[in-house]
């Protein structure tokens, strides 16, 4: 029977129109895939990004499975209205661009790159930056993303330190874990990167108090979820020099309002929730493999777990 693969993200479908059948053909899948589902009975798996305007996820009985475009799956995570197995996107691709962002903008942070970049006085500033080896970078979240972060850095010699909910070995990185590991991961870091999901438990993880701990003139780069940092808290500590530069690319409300303190704070960057997107090309091999995975009875890829939140 030919499965019906509604695809309900129309932003980015032209990315997937050509893509997504002919991948689903090439795995043996007979499968139509549709931007509109008159006959939500019909449907055999659903295609999800947040801008979606599907909602409710009642009426598709049939469905198998909701696979999210998306890595972060706070939008829909808690929708009383999904029943069906929830799965989120790892892909090499969205791993590579954050790996990318993350690096190019610690390196920035490290080396000092502004002075030099941005001179108008022409200042001949020849202050030499530490080596990386002399920098604690606090990586939050040693997820499919933290991880592969936290493992880019190591290897340009960053003391990198990762953090997470459960116990992770990762060679060459020192571990903590739970609320009893935060402080000592946070505690003295030059660099925290913050690259967690939003749950209940992570909203405002970096409040006043936390840092507070990091060394004075700290960096902050957050690719995680705007609400992971308390917005007021970290003005204040980038008013007094306790932190020295945050480079932001998720915010609590996007695109950020015009009149967001973030935006003329010389101590801010904002980037526009650009640190790594989801490439068409990956994403569709992965959404086929767990279609195919799904009709052949094996466990699907990314599974969301519900009760966690991500
Ligand atoms: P993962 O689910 O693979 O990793 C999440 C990590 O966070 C895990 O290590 C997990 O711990 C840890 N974690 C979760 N809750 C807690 C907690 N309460 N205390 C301590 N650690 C916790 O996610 P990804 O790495 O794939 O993605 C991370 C986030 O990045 C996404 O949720 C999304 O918000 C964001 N993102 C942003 C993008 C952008 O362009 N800005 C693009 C893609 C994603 P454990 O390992 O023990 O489960
Ligand atoms: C994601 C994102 O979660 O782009 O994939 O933020």
């Amino acid at each position: 029977m030919t499965l019906t693969v509604f695809f309900s993200a129309p932003a980015v479908w032209g990315e997937y129109r050509d893509l997504l059948p002919l991948l689903l053909e090439n795995a043996g899948i007979d499968a139509q895939v549709v931007t509109e589902a008159p006959d939500p009975v019909a449907v055999d798996y659903i295609i999800y990004a947040p801008s979606a305007t599907l909602q409710n996820f009642t009426p598709f009985t049939r469905c198998k499975a909701v696979l999210s475009l998306w890595a972060g799956v706070e939008r829909i995570v808690g929708n009383a209205t999904l029943t069906q197995p929830l799965c989120r996107m790892v892909d090499n691709g969205l791993t590579e661009g954050m790996v990318e962002w993350v690096t190019g903008h610690v390196l920035r942070h490290h080396l000092g790159m502004d002075r030099h970049i941005v001179n108008p006085g022409h200042i001949w500033d020849a202050t030499c930056p530490p080596l990386a080896r002399e920098r604690k970078v606090a990586m939050l979240g040693m997820g499919a993303l933290g991880t592969a972060c936290a493992q880019a850095l190591a290897a340009l010699n960053f003391n990198v330190v990762g953090w997470s909910r459960t116990e992770k070995v990762t060679e060459g990185i020192q571990g903590f874990h739970g609320e009893a590991g935060l402080e000592d991961t946070l505690r003295g870091a030059d660099i925290v990167v913050t690259l967690l999901p939003k749950t209940p438990e992570t909203e405002n993880i970096l409040n006043a108090e936390r840092l507070s701990w990091l060394k004075p003139g700290a960096f902050i780069l957050n690719p995680g979820r705007g609400p992971l940092i308390d917005d007021a808290a970290l003005l204040a500590a980038l008013d007094t020099g306790q932190i020295g530069h945050a480079t932001l690319d998720v915010f609590r409300i996007e695109p950020l309002p015009e009149n967001h303190r973030f935006w003329s704070h010389a101590r801010v960057t904002v980037t526009p929730h650009i640190a790594a997107d989801t490439r068409a090309t990956g994403a569709a091999k992965v959404l086929v493999e767990n279609i195919r995975r799904s009709e052949a009875g094996e466990p699907l890829l990314h599974l969301v777990d519900r009760t966690r939140g991500y």
